[in-house]
C-alpha cells in the first residue's frame, strides 16, 4: 500500500481522528500485485460507490484493470431499480461463470443493490458467485476475499445507520480528469411506494461536511473543474448534533461553492417535497453553482402521486418550478417520469403529458413501471396496466419530451453558453464536446482547446439532443 494512499484517506478526517485509519489498515490482509476488474450498473451513486470500492481494495494492494481476462477478482456493482436492469446483470454473471471454467482461481462477486435482495439466489440456488456484499459492507471486502481464498463463500449484506465512507478518498475510475462525483449522503427514507432503494440501500444518513469540503479541495488541487454532489434526496441533507449548529443542504452547497470559484458545482437528485427556496437562492448567489436542477415529477396526476407516496401534489410541484424560474430565470430543469404505475388511467396519463408541456423540461429520464418485490406497491396495489399500454404511454411521453428538448435547444440559438470541455467529440476528431451550465451537450470545433477549458461558445445550430456552436475566442 503506498503511503500516498494512506495520506489521501487521512486527509478527509478531522485531525483528532487521523490515527484511526493507520491502525485499521494494519489489521487487513494484503493482496499485492492482484488485479481487480469492476463493472458498474445503474445510477451515479453506484459509479461513485465503485470508486470507494477501488480505493478500499487499492489500500490492500489491488490494482484495477479494464480487461476482465486479466483479473483475479471481478466485482459487479449492481442495480435493482427495474427488472430489466437485473436481467442484464444476470446475463453478465453467466458470462463470468463460464470464464471460471478456464480460470478456476477467478473470484466473482456481486456488490450493490442486488446483493441484499438476491443473496441466497446468487450464492446457494444458482451458485453463480463467490462474494455478495451490500452497499454498506465495502470495508469488509478484503476479509470477504480472504475468506473465499480459504475455500468459503462470503456474504455481508448488513445495512448500517452510520456508514458514509466519509474517510475514504475515492480512486477516480474512467475519469476524464475534469468532473467527479462526490457522495454527500447514503440511503433513502422516503419510501416511494414503487421504489426498492430504501430496502437495498437502507436508512438515510448524511456525511460529515468537513470530509466533503476536504474532498472538494483535493479535487481542486488535482485540477478537476467540476464536482457533482450526490444523494437520493440531497434536500434532506442534515448534519449537526444538539450542541453544534445544524447544516442543511443550502449551507453545504455554499461551503462547497466557496472552496474554489473555478470549480463548477452540480448536485442530484432534488426532491420536490423538500426542495427549499434557500437552495435556489444559494444557486443564484454563486456563479459557479450550475443553473440546473434535476427535479423528478414521476407522474402529473395528484391521485397517482398520492399512491406513489411522493409527498406532494401536481400543484405543489408546479409551484416549486415557478419558484425556480422566478429566482433563476432560464434555469435548466429535468425530470424522471414513470408510465403505467398501478391504477394509472388514461386521464392520469394525459395529466402527465400536460404537466410535461407546461414544465418544458430540458431533459427527462422516462421508464415503464416495473414492479419490485417487497415494495409497498407490490404488496398493496395491483400492477394492472397492461404491458402494451405502459409501452404506448411511454412512447407518448418520450415524444413529448423530444418536442420540449428541441424547443429548449432552439431557444439557445444565438446565445453564448459557457462550456466546460470534457474531451474530443465521439462523432468527430475535429470537434470537442462539453456541457453548458444547463447540462446540455455542446459540440464545437476543436481548435487548440483541451479538456478542462471553460469556453464561451456561440450556439449556431442544434439537434433535439445536442447544441452545436463556435468558440467566441481563439484558443
Ligand atoms: N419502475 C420504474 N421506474 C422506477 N424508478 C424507480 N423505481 C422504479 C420502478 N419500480 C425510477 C424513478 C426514479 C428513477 C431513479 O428510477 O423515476 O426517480
Ligand atoms: Fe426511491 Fe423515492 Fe428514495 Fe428516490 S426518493 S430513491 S424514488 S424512495
Amino acid at each position: 500500500m503506498s503511503l500516498d494512499r494512506v495520506r489521501g484517506v487521512n486527509e478527509l478526517l478531522p485531525e483528532d481522528r487521523q490515527g484511526e485509519v493507520m491502525e485499521l489498515k494494519s489489521m487487513l490482509p494484503t493482496f499485492e500485485s492482484r488485479k481487480l476488474y469492476l463493472e458498474s450498473y445503474g445510477c451515479a451513486m453506484n459509479y461513485s460507490d465503485s470508486e470507494i470500492v477501488a480505493s478500499i481494495l487499492a489500500g490492500v494492494g489491488f490494482t484495477t484493470t479494464n480487461d476482465p481476462k486479466q483479473a483475479d477478482v471481478i466485482l459487479l456493482n449492481t442495480c435493482a431499480i427495474r427488472d430489466n436492469a437485473e436481467s442484464r446483470i444476470w446475463a453478465r454473471l453467466h458470462d463470468f461463470k463460464a470464464a471460471k471454467k478456464t480460470n478456476p482461481g477467478l473470484i466473482v462477486g456481486v456488490l450493490g443493490c442486488m446483493a441484499e435482495r438476491l443473496k441466497s439466489e446468487l450464492l446457494e440456488k444458482q451458485k453463480i458467485v463467490d462474494i455478495v456484499a451490500g452497499p454498506d459492507a465495502y470495508r469488509d471486502l478484503p476479509n470477504l476475499i480472504e475468506r473465499v481464498e480459504g475455500g468459503q463463500k462470503a456474504v455481508n449484506v448488513l445495512l448500517s445507520r452510520e456508514e458514509t465512507y466519509a474517510d475514504i478518498s475515492p480512486v477516480r475510475l474512467d475519469s476524464n480528469g475534469v468532473s467527479a462525483f462526490i457522495s454527500i449522503m447514503r440511503g433513502c427514507d422516503n419510501m416511494c411506494s414503487f421504489c426498492v432503494v430504501p430496502f437495498t440501500r437502507g436508512r438515510e444518513r448524511s456525511r460529515d461536511p468537513h470530509s466533503i469540503v476536504e474532498e472538494v479541495k483535493m479535487m481542486s488541487d488535482q485540477g478537476y473543474k467540476e464536482v457533482t454532489l450526490l444523494g437520493q434526496n440531497v434536500d434532506s441533507y442534515k448534519w449537526g448534533t444538539d450542541t453544534s449548529p445544524k447544516i442543511h443542504f443550502a449551507e453545504l452547497l455554499e461551503k462547497v461553492a466557496a472552496v474554489d470559484k473555478n470549480i463548477r458545482v452540480r448536485f442530484s437528485t432534488s426532491h420536490p417535497k423538500d426542495m427549499s427556496d434557500d437552495v435556489i437562492y444559494v444557486m443564484a448567489a454563486h456563479e459557479n453553482i450550475c443553473n440546473y436542477i434535476h427535479l423528478p415529477i414521476q407522474s402529473g396526476s395528484s391521485v397517482v402521486l398520492e399512491r406513489m407516496n411522493r409527498g406532494y401534489t401536481r400543484e405543489w410541484y408546479m409551484q416549486r418550478v415557478e419558484s425556480i424560474r422566478k429566482i433563476i430565470p432560464g434555469c435548466g430543469i429535468s425530470s424522471d417520469i414513470i408510465t403505467g404505475f398501478c391504477g394509472e388511467t388514461e386521464e392520469d396519463h394525459q395529466e402527465t403529458l400536460s404537466l410535461m408541456k407546461w414544465a418544458r423540461y430540458d431533459f427527462s429520464y422516462m421508464f415503464k413501471y416495473s414492479e419490485r418485490p417487497g415494495t409497498f406497491a407490490e404488496r398493496k396495489y395491483k400492477d394492472d396496466v397492461a404491458e402494451e399500454i405502459k409501452g404506448r404511454r411511454l412512447q407518448e411521453v418520450i415524444q413529448q419530451q423530444a418536442i420540449s428538448s428541441h424547443e429548449s435547444n432552439k431557444a439557445d440559438l444565438n446565445t453564448i453558453q459557457k462550456v466546460l470541455v470534457e474531451g474530443i467529440s465521439k462523432r468527430s476528431e475535429n470537434h470537442v464536446s462539453g456541457r453548458s451550465d444547463h447540462n446540455k451537450v455542446v459540440v464545437f470545433p476543436r481548435g487548440n482547446f483541451v479538456k478542462g477549458d471553460l469556453v464561451d461558445v456561440l450556439i449556431t445550430g442544434c439537434t433535439p439532443a445536442t447544441l452545436l456552436g463556435e468558440a467566441t475566442i481563439n484558443s
